[in-house]
Parts: structure tokens; C-alpha cells; sequence
């Protein structure tokens, strides 16, 4: 058990809530990971906070127009009445639309119809009950979002096993993926956890990976292994260079091998900028599965929901309806989507012509929102507690050595000042 979870148990021990704990809510705890350093940076990071994964700009949420105008003009039913366990029709069928428009490579009649959950960690923690027993193998990138191994160790109970993304030249390390995924294989399935644009590093693989990456894993689901494949897609579009793979890494999976399952995890979330909404969708697919194989299994998903959040918002479906179906909705999203990519490439220019800071070594990044630092000396912690008491700046310190900038945060005028600063606190704390 986490220590957290031990001391919290332990406060409680003497009250009936200490006795009357289920197991699960023993384990339970919240970590001190990426939200509580964001949520110390929202108390004092007064000159940059670069913490958040929400894109920013002049210190407020980037809302698209259509969102905005539509919120005061909603009728009763499309914004309090109950939505469906599963979700608006409409807006499950236009996602899919979507999806297959961004997307080329699926087939329509090959996946499922998208249901829809309050989120993407709702799609995730949704599809672990679903997949995932006491003990089962669960294999993601050791630099991960911090919810994966909470929602997957602590609530599910896997045992998880990780691999380092990269390869000493700075490759996607599909190696090191395919042998974390045999070493997790005790119970004759594993699920993997897929995550491009990656968080926190910012890295989608390019073509050549992922197309290496999806063989790597059909030669797993050949030697009878049962694979279930977790994509989650919740930076996706948000690609800068042009040898990203710029699909989903679904579209590689979804039809590709009988023992393989892809679960597309996506949501508006990131991609059209509604953080608060709490809507994402969950969608499937596998070599061989039916029609008839899909409607059991969105019965089976609609058994998960009822049980759980019973429905999602519908103000958030509704208004993400009317934002998919505008006639302005694609050119204002390549708009915000530009605005991220300009401080992406300030964010490069800074570190190919710095000066300083050579202790942080930048890891590979072409997407997304972040990028990460490794610390060649020094802890990351003490760098981060350092940037925000001395300097009012926020960052997320991951491990014992790396630093996550979100630098979707931060305005395009100020990545010079944060970063020079970063530089700065990091060869005055370690040496230069
Ligand atoms: C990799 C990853 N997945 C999922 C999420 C959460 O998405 P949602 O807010 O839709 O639950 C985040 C958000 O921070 C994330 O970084």
C-alpha cells in the first residue's frame, strides 16, 4: 500500500470510517503528483505558471467562439435533460464522422459506434473494469501521465510493468515496449496503454515508428498472447513536424490481428479546447469483430456507465454537437491549433541557440502540449520548489529528474523569459 494511502488510513483508523473502509477505499489515496504541484503553482506561480495541461492564452482558457455564443442560447431540454447512458445519438454518429475524417485509415463498418463517457480518464478507468482483474499485466511508458498507475495499480489492482520511452538515440523504444508486454504476459493477456502526443514528454512516433510499433505488436498477438490495446488520444491533432505519424495509432490496430483489441480512447477535452465539459468517448475494434459483436459489447460498456456515472453531461453534448456541426468549426480550430504550434517552434529556436542551462537535456518532443527536461545533475524537485518560490514560476517535477514545461500555457511573447530563467535557476542550482 502507498504510503499516502497508510497515513490517511491511519487518521481515520479511530473513526467509523477507519472501520467501515473497503479495501479499495484503503488503497485509495491522491497522489502528490501532477495536480497538487499545479495546484501549489496556482497559489504562487505570479510570473509564469506552466504546470497546466490546458492551452492558455493572456492568462485565460482559449474558448472557440461557437462554444461561447451557443452557452447563453440553450433550450431546457438541450441543457439539463438526462442524455442517454451511453450518449446523444447524434453526436456519437458525428464523432465518428469525424473520426474517420481525420483519421483515413479506419473503415467505418469495422469499429464501433463511440460511447459516450465524462471524459477521458472516465474512458480509461471505464474500459480497466471492463478489461482488467486483480494481477492482469499492465504495460504504459515509465514517464507517464501520473493517473495510469493510480487508476490501473491502486484501483484495478494490475501489476504493472513499464519501459523507458526512449532509446539512448532518442527513438521510440518499441523493443523496450515488446519486452515489458512478455514480461507482463502471467495470465495470458496484457493490456498495453498507448498515449501519442505523449504526456509528458510531447512525443508522437513518426511513420516509420509506428508502422514498426503496430508490426512489433500483431508479432505479439500471433504467438497467442491476448492483447488489449488502450490509445489514448487526448492531445491528438496537435502535431508540428512532418514525420509525425498523424493519425491515431488506432488506425494501426484496430483491424489488425484476432487476439488484438484497440480501444480508442479520445475526447473534446484537448481537442476543442473544453477542459471543464467532460466529455470523451470510448470506441473499439478488432480483426473479425461484427456487428453483432458490437452491440454486445456497447451493452456491455452501457452496464459499465449505468452503474458508475450513469450518464454524461448533456450541456456538454449538446454544445459539442452544435461546435462539430458549425461551418466555422474546422477553420478556428486550425487557428488555436497554429497558436500551439508557434510556441512549439519558439520553444525549439530557444533551445537550439541557448547558452545556458546545458544541465537539461530536452527529450525528443514534436507534439502536444508539453516537453520535458531531463536533469543531467540535481533533483528535479528541488529545481521546480526553487522556480516557484524564488522566481514565482510553475513547473512539474516527474521522478527524481525530469521537468515538465507545458508550454501551451504560456503565452508565445513569454517562453523566452521562462525559459531563460529555467536556464538560469538550473546553472546557479547545479553548476553549469
Ligand atoms: C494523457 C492524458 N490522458 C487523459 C487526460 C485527461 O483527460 P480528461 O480531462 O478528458 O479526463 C489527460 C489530462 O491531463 C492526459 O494528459
Amino acid at each position: 500500500m502507498h504510503s499516502i494511502a497508510e497515513d490517511l488510513n491511519q487518521r481515520l483508523a479511530p473513526t467509523v470510517v477507519g472501520r467501515t473502509l473497503s479495501r479499495f477505499g484503503q488503497r485509495i489515496y491522491f497522489p502528490k503528483g501532477i495536480v497538487a504541484q499545479s495546484t501549489e503553482a496556482k497559489k504562487s506561480a505570479t510570473t509564469f505558471n506552466a504546470t497546466v495541461g490546458i492551452a492558455l492564452s493572456d492568462g485565460e482558457p482559449m474558448i472557440l467562439p461557437t462554444i461561447q455564443d451557443n452557452l447563453p442560447r440553450l433550450s431546457p431540454s438541450e441543457a439539463i435533460d438526462y442524455a442517454p447512458p451511453g450518449g446523444d445519438n447524434k453526436l456519437r454518429t458525428l464523432w465518428k464522422e469525424e473520426m474517420l475524417r481525420k483519421n483515413p485509415g479506419i473503415l467505418e463498418s469495422k469499429i464501433s459506434l463511440p460511447a459516450v463517457v465524462p471524459g477521458i480518464t472516465s474512458g480509461i478507468s471505464l474500459a480497466a473494469d471492463l478489461f482488467i482483474d486483480e494481477n492482469d499485466g499492465v504495460v504504459f511508458t515509465d514517464l507517464c501521465w501520473d493517473n495510469y498507475p493510480l487508476i490501473f495499480e491502486t484501483r484495478n489492482q494490475a501489476r504493472c510493468c513499464t519501459f523507458a520511452p526512449f532509446t539512448s538515440h532518442g527513438e521510440f523504444n518499441i523493443q523496450g515496449m515488446s519486452e515489458a508486454i512478455l514480461k507482463a504476459a502471467h495470465s495470458g493477456k496484457v493490456v498495453l496503454i498507448l498515449n501519442f502526443p505523449h504526456n509528458p514528454t510531447g512525443y508522437t512516433p513518426t511513420k516509420d515508428e509506428a508502422k514498426a510499433l503496430a508490426e512489433a505488436l500483431v508479432a505479439i498477438a500471433e504467438t497467442g498472447l491476448q492483447l488489449v490495446v488502450m490509445c489514448d488520444d487526448a492531445y491528438f491533432g496537435l502535431f508540428y513536424e512532418e514525420e509525425a505519424y498523424r493519425q491515431s495509432i488506432f488506425t494501426l490496430l484496430y483491424n489488425a490481428h484476432e487476439n488484438l483489441l484497440a480501444i480508442k480512447i479520445d475526447g473534446a477535452t484537448k481537442e476543442d479546447y473544453v477542459w471543464g465539459f467532460r466529455v470523451g468517448f470510448l470506441t473499439f475494434g478488432s480483426f473479425g469483430l461484427k456487428e453483432d459483436h458490437f452491440d454486445a459489447l456497447n451493452q456491455k460498456v452501457l452496464g459499465a456507465i449505468r452503474t458508475t456515472i450513469s450518464s454524461s453531461s448533456r450541456v456538454g453534448q449538446t454544445l459539442l454537437y452544435k461546435e462539430l456541426s458549425s461551418l466555422v468549426y474546422h477553420g478556428i480550430k486550425v487557428k488555436y491549433a497554429k497558436v500551439l504550434e508557434e510556441r512549439f517552434k519558439t520553444v525549439k529556436k530557444i533551445l537550439e541557440t541557448r547558452e545556458t542551462g546545458k544541465s537539461l537535456k530536452p527529450l525528443p518532443f514534436n507534439s502536444g502540449y508539453f516537453m520535458t527536461f531531463e536533469l543531467e545533475r540535481g533533483s528535479s524537485e528541488e529545481l521546480r520548489k526553487h522556480l516557484l518560490r524564488t522566481e514565482g514560476i510553475g513547473t512539474i517535477a516527474l521522478q527524481e529528474r525530469y521537468l515538465r514545461i507545458a508550454y501551451s500555457s504560456v503565452d508565445n511573447r513569454d517562453l523566452k523569459a521562462l525559459y531563460g530563467t529555467i536556464f538560469q535557476a538550473a546553472d546557479q542550482l547545479f553548476g553549469v
